[in-house]
């Protein structure tokens, strides 16, 4: 531990992991606790969120676990007013909140359109809204908004809304960036390559064909290295957003992927 984030109040969204191991919220928010941060861990499966607050604490840090769909605003208010209620403020706002699905607009049901959108792609209006103005008082704030390389580009499967949902994070993170430079917040993207997370694993074998061993293969050998990338490659990225290592980095968008995102394999 180095408290790279010392002083710091984070909150995670979907700071939880549904079943066993570490999802990209979960180990976000270990490592901003790891460096310092008091973290608030939001969820809207409870149980999950207190899984990853007695983690943190285990090793000695700071956490408070809250239920909160991101989707509806009142909960968006709410799990904020409590992040400011028990730490006073709050620094970083990390929404890693994402729920994925395939297929294109035929097969699309608007019902499921409009989940896509209102969990992945509102639910940044939503924290933005009510973070922005305690960001805007403490004049300093960093938002990190984590989207996916789909926004950009189609890999490998059709993913319609998630790809819209996850475009519109880009825009959103850009008009933060730069309405709010002159306060001292930033905001910034990740975009997320492959990463061997539980997600992937729960949601994704049927896309691949139904053997899991067979789809880390296939994910693996997408990559320009061979492998897909861990949730610490990504808890590490958001780690340097979140610090004041990155207080001059303003309204980016970040790849961490591999390279995956420059190669063309036809
Ligand atoms: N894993 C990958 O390969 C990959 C690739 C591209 C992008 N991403 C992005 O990374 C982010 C995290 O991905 P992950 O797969 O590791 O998931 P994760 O394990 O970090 O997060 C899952 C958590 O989100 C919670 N959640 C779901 N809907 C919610 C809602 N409406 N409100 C609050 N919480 C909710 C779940 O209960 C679960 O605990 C997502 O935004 C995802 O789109 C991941």
């Amino acid at each position: 531990m180095t408290d790279r984030l010392k002083g710091k109040v984070a909150l995670v969204t979907g700071a939880g992991t549904k079943g066993d191991g570490i999802g990209n919220g979960k180990a976000c928010a270990i490592l901003y606790a790891r460096e310092g941060a008091k973290v608030v861990a939001t969820d809207i499966d409870i149980d999950a969120a207190q899984s990853t607050a007695e983690a943190i604490r285990h090793e000695g840090g700071e956490c408070i676990a809250a239920k909160a769909d991101v989707s509806l605003a009142a909960d968006c208010s709410a799990m904020i007013e409590e992040c400011v209620a028990n730490f006073g403020r709050i620094d970083v706002l990390h929404n890693n909140v994402g729920i994925t699905d395939s297929g294109g607009p035929v097969e699309y049901s608007e019902a499921q359109w409009d989940r896509m959108i209102n969990v992945n792609a509102k639910s940044v209006f939503l924290t933005a809204k009510f973070a922005l103005p305690h960001m805007e008082r403490q004049k300093s704030g960093s938002v990190i908004n984590i989207s996916s390389i789909n926004a950009v580009r189609n890999i490998p499967f059709p993913k319609f809304a998630y790809s819209a949902s996850k475009a519109a994070m880009i825009a959103m993170s850009r008009e933060i960036a730069i309405q709010y430079a002159p306060v001292g917040i930033r905001s910034n993207v990740i975009l997320v390559g492959l990463i061997k997370s539980p997600i992937v694993e729960q949601n994704n074998v049927r896309l691949y064909g139904g053997d899991l061993e067979e789809m880390w293969k296939k994910r693996d050998a997408m990559c320009p290295s061979g492998h897909q990338g861990e949730v610490w490659d990504i808890a590490n990225t958001s780690l340097f957003l979140a610090s004041d290592e990155s207080r001059y980095v303003n309204g980016v968008v970040l790849p961490v992927d591999g390279g995956l995102i420059n190669l063309v394999k036809l």
